[in-house]
């Protein structure tokens, strides 16, 4: 199948596709010529995005990246600019790369060398608000903003030497930890709920879910925003705790289904499941998205592959905390 016929269905793993090795970008040929349509929805998107009353609700971090990145809003940037940016600052490299989903094995061979590959595919039109697909606005907007800070390239350091050495049944954990964490991930600051993850970042409508689910919370009386919000999150973790893995088991099913592959299903996934698992729709159980404390054990229940809104998002107590978290997991496997 020509991957210009006909979208790849999100089964929830990594389409293969046919590269023709011939097209992969050189070392010395890195830069494309994209059209004024291309840049003009780049420029639609970042104008989408980056508007005061949604990145208010992105972390810090990712707001100081945007001032040293120095993006143009009105275009698509070179490759030579997120270089020159980034690596006197982080040490990583950016490589363009023509596989639109990297295999995972792959993409972490290039991670242990420090280098984050971005796409040279972008979305179209009708993508605006909602893309499952990773593309270069994902890449550059989500993730490169990051990678001009120190704290952000040293955990991104830490996945590579981990999977290299992990067991097959340890590489799902770490796919999904980095899943949940820097594609994903929430961190409390300024006692609130921020976004950290790449993939919200990057996609207006999840953007805008994850943030209508903070307003929900306090609109509910679930968190009182007056209080350490964090310390409310892990009481309603502890409390819910059997609820909300019967969910995490409800996803599964629908996941080994395939019936997590769309974003019409995806948006509505936890609102199907508190009906057909009668639980009600009330206190943490009330949006479209549940969220919970960043855990381990819990992440490594519920499946990263979910290319549709996730239904569950996990918040990390400070970015600090996030850093230790993975430690505890991946830095035995990276010293084996
Ligand atoms: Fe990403």
């Amino acid at each position: 199948m020509s991957k210009n016929q006909s979208a790849p269905a999100y089964t929830g793993d990594i389409a293969a596709q046919e590269i023709d090795p011939s097209r992969e970008y050189s070392k010395e040929n890195q830069e494309i010529e994209f059209s004024g349509e291309q840049h003009a929805i780049w420029a639609d998107l970042f104008a989408g995005i980056y508007q005061p009353y949604l990145i208010e609700h992105i972390c810090a971090e990712w707001k100081a990246g945007m001032e040293l990145l120095e993006l143009s809003p009105m275009g698509i940037c070179t490759v030579r600019h997120l270089i020159d940016h980034i690596t006197p600052r982080t040490g990583w490299r950016i490589e363009r790369t023509v596989v639109r989903y990297t295999l995972a094995d792959d993409w972490y061979k290039k991670f242990g060398q420090r280098v984050f590959l971005i796409t040279d595919y972008l979305r179209t039109r009708d993508q605006m608000e909602f893309t499952p697909e990773p593309d270069m606005f994902h890449d550059i907007f989500g993730h490169l903003p990051f990678l001009t800070q120190k704290f952000y390239a040293e955990i991104e350091d830490k996945f590579a030497p981990a999977y290299m050495k992990a067991t097959q049944e340890e590489r799902e954990v770490i796919k999904r930890l980095a899943w949940y964490s820097t594609e994903f991930g929430l961190v409390a600051q300024e006692n609130r709920f921020k976004v950290f993850g790449a993939g919200i970042i990057s996609g207006r409508k999840e953007l805008t879910r994850t943030i209508m689910e903070f307003y929900r919370l306090g609109r509910d009386n679930v968190i009182d925003y007056s209080k350490p919000v964090f310390p409310q999150l892990e009481a309603h973790f502890r409390a819910n705790k059997t609820n909300l893995y019967r969910i995490i088991d409800g996803v599964n099913a629908l996941h080994q289904k395939g019936q997590m592959s769309t974003a019409d299903e995806g948006w509505n996934v936890a609102l199907g499941l508190y009906k057909s698992l009668g639980i009600k729709p009330e206190g943490i159980f009330g949006g479209e998205v549940i969220l919970a404390p960043f855990d381990i054990e819990t992440i490594a229940r519920i499946p990263k592959t979910v290319y549709a809104f996730n239904p569950m998002l996990f918040v990390c107590r400070s970015l600090e905390e996030m850093d230790a978290i993975l430690d505890s997991y991946l830095k035995p496997i990276a010293m084996r």
